[in-house]
């Protein structure tokens, strides 16, 4: 009978195996695990087999060798040659990948063979590899817990790997398309349908457009708490992961649990920094000079789970969220296609966050883009550029809301009251708490963009008036 072979990572591939009572040999039921150990390693196409990878926690091996399959019990490494040599290997626990190993050339070994006599063997070369590695399982040992010198991935083995998206943001996108291109997407769940803002229109998310122009499946359940059906949905498809990245809702533990391996968060931030809802906007409103993205297995708190991958992009103060928003999300999309067949492959070792580093960003409301002009002029720059999607960097004129949608930041202090418009070298510009702030493009409450030029045509007393 072909039995299954447990894939990495398993808990159960981690036990020491204890040692064959040698007067149990003869029984049946080790008769058959024997038969069965050397059918699976045969059909499996497998150079070698231990018991644990079949879930026998007993000190078993089976190779297959130029004069057969031989099986060895308790076999035990009694000698190693100082002389080792790199050689690729590969393992049915750890399927996909193979790399380099460095083992020792020679070994001489004392084993019991199934007739219950025991024996001294010398292997060499492969034989001395294949024991080697055999034995490591017998240990909890697997070949990619070795210093590897070369790691080979076999891209086309990426396509097993089973993934459910969810997202909704633009910033959703680029990772979705990243993942379709490289893994299985089996299905994306994301946020229903929204009235447009203009109009009575409804809008789609960008991930459900791009999902049914793939013709992938869609779900775009109302809740996700306590629906029974979206559980039984998502857990019929069987995926190895889900991954997160803006969806817009917060998971329950039931969807947590549910993917094979774990439910991972994109999140645009070097957490434990940043955890919450704006964690783009939050950097650059500090006017932050790094920021970076994570990538989590998620938890029930909030941003808080082990980070697999980190990675970090410099900031010149010249970005603005739409910007950086895609630079982080083409980024994210990138680690994940590198690293994700390493995780499930059990290669990569979840770090803690910081908990004495963790700080939050809110959500934002519309106010946040109000300008205050006390703040200096550098803060309000960082504001625009952190609303620039939205909601927007606005002050009030004569009552109405006046967008700044392009300004500069002039390092020079006047002695004049802050918030008035003055021209300046040409220039229009407002003061500031400190420093002073060129506007350049704006937008008054019901009509188009202009440059600063044209809008000083339609508005002969701008310059002059002292803002709130
Ligand atoms: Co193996």
């Amino acid at each position: 009978m072909i039995r299954e072979i447990l894939i990495n990572p398993d808990k159960k591939l981690r036990r020491i195996s204890q040692a064959v009572d040698l007067t149990t040999l003869g029984t049946a039921k080790m008769k058959k695990l024997i038969c069965d150990m050397k059918e699976t390693m045969l059909v499996k196409d497998g150079l070698g087999l231990a018991a644990p990878q079949i879930d026998v926690p007993l000190r078993i091996i089976t190779i297959n060798t130029k004069d057969g399959v031989i099986v060895f019990i308790n076999p035990e490494i009694i000698q190693k040659s100082i002389g080792k040599e790199s050689e690729e290997e590969g393992c049915l626990s750890v399927p996909g990948i193979y790399a380099k190993v460095k083992r020792s050339k020679k070994i001489l070994l004392k084993v019991c063979l199934e007739d219950g006599e025991s024996a001294e063997i010398e292997a060499k070369g492969l034989m001395a590899r294949v024991f080697q590695h055999e034995i490591d399982h017998l240990d909890g040992v697997l070949f990619i817990d070795k210093q590897l010198k070369k790691l080979c991935m076999i891209l086309e083995k990426n396509k097993r790997i089973k993934v459910v998206y969810f997202g909704s943001a633009e910033f959703s996108l680029p990772i979705l398309k990243a993942l379709v291109q490289n893994f299985s997407v089996l299905a994306c769940v994301t946020e229903q349908d929204k009235p447009a803002q203009r109009g009575n229109k409804v809008s789609a998310t960008p991930v459900k457009l791009f999902a049914n122009e793939q013709a992938l499946l869609c779900l775009q359940p109302e809740k996700v708490k306590n629906n029974s059906d979206l559980f039984n949905r998502l857990k019929s498809l069987k995926a190895d992961v889900f991954v997160v990245a803006a969806y817009g809702k917060i998971l329950p533990a039931e969807i947590l649990n549910m993917p094979r391996l774990a439910c991972l968060n994109v999140h645009p931030s070097l957490l434990p920094y940043y955890r919450g809802a704006s964690p783009i906007q939050t950097a650059l409103l500090n006017g932050d000079v790094e920021t970076g993205v994570s990538i989590i297995v998620m938890d029930e708190g909030m941003d808080s789970g082990d980070v697999l991958w980190q990675e970090k992009v410099l900031l010149d103060k010249s970005e603005n969220y739409n910007f950086l928003s895609e630079r982080l999300s083409l980024l994210a999309a990138e680690i994940l296609v590198k690293n994700l067949p390493n995780y499930i492959s059990g290669l990569i070792n979840p770090q803690k966050q910081d908990d004495s580093a963790v700080s939050f960003c809110q959500k934002i409301e519309k106010q946040d883009g109000r300008v205050n002009w006390q703040d200096s002029a550098e803060e309000i720059y960082n504001q625009l550029r952190a609303y620039s999607d939205w909601p927007g960097l606005y002050t009030l004129f004569k009552g109405q809301k006046l967008d700044i949608i392009k300004a500069e930041v002039v390092f020079e202090d006047l002695e004049e009251p802050v918030g008035k418009i003055i021209k300046k070298d040409g220039r229009v510009v407002v003061v500031c708490g400190k420093g002073l702030l060129a506007l350049n493009v704006l937008k008054l409450a019901g009509r188009k963009e202009v440059k600063i030029v044209d809008f000083l045509n339609g508005q002969r007393d701008f310059v002059g008036t002292v803002l709130e």
